[in-house]
């Protein structure tokens, strides 16, 4: 039997998934072990519920949900543009692997290794916080929920997390452990809000996706 889930009809979500790629020049980039897989499978689960879904994905080999409206980018910049365009909506979800750093400037020819240089240093630069820049905007939308990958003390830098960038809820997920974070098909996490904690799995991420906009349909209906 499949459990009745609560209904998000006429509910607009915002949802970003999968890595961004900071390119170094026409043949290499920075990237991430996100396969995208937790940020669709919530824009899929989204979308069963009746929602009117935008999901923002990075470069991710992943085909687009029912009814779901996509819009693809490669870099953290260009996510971040398409995330703000998008914008009103009554819930963002930021699942994606943002990168936090990317190249000062992309070089427009492939760099070449020189006879007796054994190193390259590449000049990084901050990419823009597209969660924080949702969670501030002047069109925030009703709830922001936030992901927070780590390697270890999960729930310090998580919390750390929804303070900081002004989150209504953040889902911890540990990350470099098999089985779980990237890639794999299950994962585990916890969700922490200001005033709640609540274990989610293990469980197929598909699993988990019904179950975190099970904790976001609540809040949505919960009293102003
Ligand atoms: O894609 P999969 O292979 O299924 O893996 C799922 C996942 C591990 C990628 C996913 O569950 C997850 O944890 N996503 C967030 C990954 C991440 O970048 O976490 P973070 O702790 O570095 O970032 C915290 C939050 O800030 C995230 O919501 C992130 O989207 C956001 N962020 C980060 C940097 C930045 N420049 N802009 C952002 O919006």
């Amino acid at each position: 039997m499949t459990a009745k889930r609560v209904t998000l009809d006429g509910i607009r979500i915002l949802v970003s998934a999968g890595p961004t790629f900071e390119d170094i020049d026409p043949v290499r980039f920075l990237g991430n072990r996100s396969s995208g897989k937790m940020g669709f499978a919530i824009a899929a689960a989204a979308a069963r519920r009746g929602a009117d879904v935008v999901l923002i994905a990075g470069p991710v080999h992943m085909p687009t949900p029912e009814l779901v409206q996509r819009c693809d980018v490669r870099s953290a910049s260009q996510m971040r543009a398409a995330v703000l365009a998008n914008l009103p909506a009554d819930v963002y979800i930021g699942a994606a692997a943002v990168a936090d750093f990317a190249p000062r400037s992309i070089a427009a020819c492939k760099l070449k290794k020189t006879d007796g240089c054994e190193t390259l240093v590449l000049e990084l630069v901050r990419t823009p916080d597209i969660l924080a820049e949702v969670a501030s905007h002047s069109v925030r939308p009703r709830l922001v929920v936030g992901f927070a990958a780590e390697t270890h003390d999960v729930e310090r830098y998580a919390r750390d997390k929804l303070a900081r960038k002004h989150l209504d809820l953040i889902a911890a997920n540990r990350v470099g452990v098999e089985g779980s974070g990237f890639e794999s098909e299950d994962n585990a996490l916890v969700v922490y809000g200001a005033d709640c904690e609540r274990a989610l799995g293990p469980a197929p991420k598909t699993e988990l996706a019904d179950a975190l906009l099970d904790l976001i349909a609540a809040r949505l209906q919960a009293p102003q």
